[in-house]
């Protein structure tokens, strides 16, 4: 087979089982099977296809096909341009959670060595996209769970920063000790607990202990709070889900909310006047 014809099965076989996008995700396939960008596809499509790669690449479709989210097969996702790994066990970094580092850049730009926390950090995207951008600040990032702990130690050295800290530790441990700092940030688990039956199929081959949040969904925010009260001086933003903005903003006081591209209210920002400032 050549590679244009592989690519037109990949996306026959995609679009049969209901993949919205199956011609670009039949391509991005295609390119990691075969280690090339989309022009060397186009510049070679009519020559023949490697064997192995070949079977490589339909055994990708399949999985597919199958419901595995596409970034898990491709063990790897762009987040504010550049490559995290990731795999079952991590959640995957969503283009709303940019907010966040959007957030932190702007209120920690002038300032000199900062530290930053990022709670609940899962990938690292977020605390270490920061920790990447603001190189003289120093990132400590809290993961509890293994499997996603491996992946933050993974995009660490990935990401080849050298100013991030890694804590494995329980951000609902009242006894949880941090360095003080200048801002925290955290997308934390956000679901209520009865909703996780209902959510997208695709959505629930990611880990539950990156999506349950408790009955309310409101139970990391509370921890958050306290945490934002202890050790913060500056400011704290964090991610929610639709129709949280009001509860977060409640219990993290003194807080507005910011749109995402949906218009939905998506980072709730906390600056001065909590107890702490
Ligand atoms: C919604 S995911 C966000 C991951 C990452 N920050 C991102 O934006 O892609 C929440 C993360 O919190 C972690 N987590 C869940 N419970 C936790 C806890 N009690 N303490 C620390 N981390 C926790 C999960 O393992 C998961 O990695």
């Amino acid at each position: 087979m050549t590679l244009s014809e592989l690519q037109k099965k990949g996306e026959s076989v995609l679009r049969e089982a209901g993949v919205e996008n199956y011609s670009n995700e039949a391509r991005w396939l295609l390119e990691s099977a075969f280690g090339i960008n989309s022009s060397a596809i186009l510049l070679n499509g009519s020559s023949p296809a490697d064997v192995d790669k070949a079977e490589n690449f339909l055994s990708m479709v399949r999985e597919r096909a199958g419901g595995r989210p596409l970034q898990y097969i491709l063990g790897r996702w762009d987040f504010y341009g550049r490559e995290f790994a990731v795999g079952e066990g991590v959640l995957i970094p969503r283009p709303e959670t940019e907010m966040l580092v959007d957030c932190a850049l702007e209120y920690l730009r002038g300032r000199n060595n900062p530290t930053v926390i990022d709670l609940c950090a899962g990938s690292g995207c977020v605390g270490l996209t920061v920790a990447a951008e603001i190189p003289d600040s120093e990132v400590y990032l809290v993961e509890k769970y293994d499997e996603a702990f491996e992946y933050l130690k993974r995009n660490k050295e990935l990401l080849g920063v050298n100013n991030a800290v890694l804590i494995k530790a329980d951000v609902l441990d009242s006894g949880l000790v941090l360095p003080k700092a200048d801002m925290i940030l955290s997308n934390p688990p956000y679901i209520r607990s009865g909703e996780i039956p209902s959510l997208q199929a695709e959505v629930l081959r990611e880990p539950l202990t990156a999506l349950d949040a408790g009955e309310d969904g409101l139970v990391f925010y509370r921890a958050i709070a306290k945490l934002i009260r202890k050790y913060c001086s500056g400011a704290a933003a964090v991610e929610c889900g639709e129709n949280q903005a009001e509860d977060v903003a409640a219990i993290l006081g003194n807080a507005h909310s910011l749109r995402d591209f949906n218009s939905i209210d998506r980072i709730v920002v906390t600056e001065g006047e909590n107890d702490a400032f």
